[in-house]
């Protein structure tokens, strides 16, 4: 059985970056399932598709041709839509909030459920999004809900982007995250919400290593006492 580690949470929360040390750390696969939805936007945009329209978001998200390759140099994963390399696209405000508004089409959401269930294969899955405890992964042997102040998030978001050479503003930043977060939290398909069995830990003023940390030693204790579903 593969062991399944579900961590969810608002943006800025720092999952993608405690997701992506765990997976490394652990040698198991990541799910980055935030991407998926960021794709059919950036998909939507490149082909001109009105965001109104269920139906051709429906099939974009069905027929996603998407591919996370390993650049040859290191470790670093390179995305290609479509058989173009877009991570300068990804990563952007832009793409996250259109990545929100799709996200609230029941359709899509079903069209990409089985291939994020796909990636749960031996040795074990790190699974980051918003429902990855409460929909994708109901059974997760682990299911994590991190989150942190909105202010807290708001600065840790605008140091990413900056680190990453694009251009931000604070002010503009923590009104994005707010307007996302009220998106997500209040959609009717797969709100973002911890589910009832998640361990919600709020990581204001803790440092990534630590919450790495806090984390590997609750997995070690489910690994070594055999509970893993
Ligand atoms: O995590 P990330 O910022 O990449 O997610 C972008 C958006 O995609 C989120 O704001 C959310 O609306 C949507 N999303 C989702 N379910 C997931 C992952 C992301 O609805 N499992």
């Amino acid at each position: 059985m593969t062991t399944v580690l579900a961590i969810d949470g608002p943006g800025g929360a720092g999952k993608g970056t405690v997701s992506k040390r765990l997976a490394e750390s652990l040698g198991w696969h990541l799910l980055d399932s935030g991407a998926l939805y960021r794709l059919v936007g950036i998909a939507a945009r490149k082909r001109g598709v009105d965001f109104a329209n269920v139906a051709q978001l429906t099939d974009i998200a069905r027929d996603l041709d998407v591919e996370f390759r390993v650049a040859e140099a290191g470790e670093l994963v390179r995305t290609w839509l479509e058989g173009e390399q877009i991570d300068h696209l990804l990563r952007t405000e832009t793409a996250g909030s259109d990545a929100s508004v799709v996200a609230a089409i029941p359709e899509v959401r079903a069209a990409l459920l089985q291939r994020q269930r796909d990636f749960a294969v031996p040795p074990g899955l790190v699974a980051d999004g918003r429902d990855m405890g409460t929909v994708v992964f109901p059974d997760a042997d682990l299911k994590v809900f991190l989150t942190a102040s909105a202010e807290e998030r708001a600065h840790r978001r605008y140091k990413q982007l900056k680190e990453q050479g694009l251009s931000a503003n604070l002010r503009a930043l923590r009104e994005e995250l707010q307007a996302r977060d009220r998106r997500d939290s209040e959609r009717a398909a797969a709100p973002l919400k911890p589910a009832p069995d998640a361990w919600v830990l709020d990581t204001t003023g803790i440092g990534i290593d630590e919450v790495v940390a806090m984390i590997r030693e609750r997995i070690a204790g489910i690994l070594s006492s055999g509970e893993s579903k």
